[in-house]
């Protein structure tokens, strides 16, 4: 190598291992309860997710401008769940292919057969289970990941669970990379790779739970594990054509439960990815009766 390859070769390597030390550097603000975006103006969002997050100014337009038409359609029912979804970067959880289409309303591939819900739905099942800081919550069907992350804006204690091992374990992967960045309050999730149907027992009982696949019936023992007075959202009808379902399980006085349900789009179809079922290692068929 003579002297002036020596001199590019060496420029070459400051570049590369400067813009990776950008990739790497960390969350600017770790999270905590008070953290509230502002929701007033455009810009001045922007320029707080910047000082705070530090998160590229293209996507917090484009969150921004989602979250304006998800207000208007009552997607998102109260300040704390509008600052999860503000707060939540889902250009970390889509592909790469599909990261132009990031912010848009539609469901997205995520490889292995299965999809990350788009920005509504995952407003309002999110806004009906109505999540308090510190409430225990089971998320069954962890996909991308995203619904756990904007939960984990909600409350400490966030327990999700994903039937396809190498999905399970590339999410594991992509919250521990945004751990070691900074986004402190993805250490609020506690995933596992395992079959839904049967809940988390271990972790139990649960104050809310949120079903993401669909299913013909509420799996008897998520009902068993969420508390007396807990909320369930789940999609509950025949293959590709489930009714959203809010579930209260209510407690009368002499102690026997009363099950209600509310469909949260008054009739409307929203089609699930289906929940599937695990025979040992291998997922076969799915749980409808
Ligand atoms: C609509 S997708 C994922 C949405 C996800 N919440 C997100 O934020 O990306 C539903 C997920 O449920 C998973 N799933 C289906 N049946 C399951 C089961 N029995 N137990 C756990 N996960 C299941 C699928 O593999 C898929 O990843």
């Amino acid at each position: 190598m003579n002297r002036r390859d020596l001199l590019a070769f060496s420029a070459s390597a400051l570049a590369l291992s400067f813009s990776s030390a950008i990739a790497k550097a960390a969350v600017p603000v770790p999270f905590d309860w008070a953290m509230t975006p502002p929701t007033d103006d455009r810009q001045k969002f922007i320029d707080w997710m910047i000082a705070n997050r530090g998160e590229d100014a293209k996507y917090l337009g484009q969150r921004f401008d989602r979250y304006q038409v998800m207000l208007r359609n009552k997607d998102l029912w109260d300040k704390r769940t509008e600052s999860g979804f503000l707060l939540t970067p889902r250009e970390e959880f889509v592909l790469k292919p599909n990261l132009s289409r990031v912010y848009e309303s539609a469901f997205l591939d995520i490889n292995f057969g299965v999809t990350i819900s788009g920005p509504h739905l995952v407003g309002r099942m999110t806004s009906t289970i109505n999540v308090q800081q510190g409430e225990k919550v089971l998320e069954i069907g962890t996909g991308s990941g995203y619904q756990s992350a904007f939960l984990s804006h909600l409350t400490d204690k966030v327990y999700t669970i994903e039937i396809i091992k190498p999905l399970a374990e590339r999410t594991r992967g992509i919250y521990d990379a945004l751990i070691a960045k900074g986004y402190s309050e993805l250490k609020n999730i506690n995933t596992k790779n395992a079959d839904g149907y049967y809940g988390w027992a271990d972790a139990g009982p649960f104050d809310k739970i949120i079903i993401t696949a669909g299913i013909d019936h509420i799996p008897p023992d998520l009902l068993q594990q969420l508390k007396p007075g807990g909320i369930m959202v789940i999609p509950v009808g025949p293959p590709g054509a489930q009714h959203v379902l809010k579930v209260n399980k209510v407690q009368a006085a002499d102690g026997s439960f009363n099950i209600t349900r509310s469909d949260i789009y008054n009739g409307k179809i929203v089609p699930f990815v289906p929940f599937t079922k695990l025979e040992g290692d291998k997922i076969v068929g799915n749980h409808n009766g």
